[in-house]
């Protein structure tokens, strides 16, 4: 099974809240279902499974990458543009290890997340066995739309980057 299946799987087996239980449910329970949205990014991002995107991110998304030199976009198409385009032009694969998160549900239908990322790049072609690695937080802003939480912004801040930037930056 490929881990975008199990990520998916293991999706669809969480249970759906409605909004009433949003307000009388169990805050545990409730930080969970919203850590698992942010969680899949990484099977998104590093497959590359941009699909799953629609089940992570609102479609007007607002993503915020500029501490890493990227322009911001607005809108999962845009965003997946600027990482494909990045991915192909420099020939590179990505993986995002999450380590630490902190939850914050202010409202029935407004949640936080920061996340702590180290975000490795591997060089591939003429950079084979070279990497880049980023130490990052994603400060992600969730909404409950009645279904589901999703992203609506995220901010990405950096703490310190290592290895050959040429790996991403060409
Ligand atoms: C919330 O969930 C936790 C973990 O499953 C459980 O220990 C706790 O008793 C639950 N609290 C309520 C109020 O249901
Ligand atoms: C949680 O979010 C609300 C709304 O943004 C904010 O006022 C509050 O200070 C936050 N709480 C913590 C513990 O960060
Ligand atoms: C709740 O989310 C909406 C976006 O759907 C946003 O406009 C609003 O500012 C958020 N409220 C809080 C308290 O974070
Ligand atoms: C990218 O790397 C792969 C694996 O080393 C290689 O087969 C391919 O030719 C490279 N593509 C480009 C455009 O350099």
């Amino acid at each position: 099974m490929k881990l975008t299946q199990l990520s998916l799987t293991l999706l669809s087996l969480m249970p759906t809240y409605g909004a009433c239980s949003i307000i009388v449910g169990n805050e545990t329970d409730l930080s969970i279902q919203v850590r698992s949205v942010v969680d899949l990014y990484p099977f998104g991002v590093d497959t590359p499974d941009y699909t799953l995107f629609d089940i992570i991110f609102t479609d007007d998304v607002f993503v915020d990458y500029s501490a890493s030199g990227a322009q911001p976009t607005r809108g999962i198409p845009a965003f997946v543009e600027s990482l494909s385009e990045s991915r192909t032009a420099q020939n590179y694969t990505t993986m995002h290890h999450f380590g630490s998160q902190s939850v914050n549900i202010s409202t029935a239908v407004n949640a936080s997340v920061d996340t702590y990322v180290i975000a490795t790049f591997f060089g591939h072609g003429a950079r084979e066995g070279q990497i880049y690695t980023s130490y990052q937080t994603f400060s992600d802003d969730l909404v409950f739309d009645g279904k589901q939480w999703k992203i609506y912004q995220r901010k990405l801040q950096v703490f310190g980057q290592a290895g050959n930037p040429d790996v991403i930056f060409g």
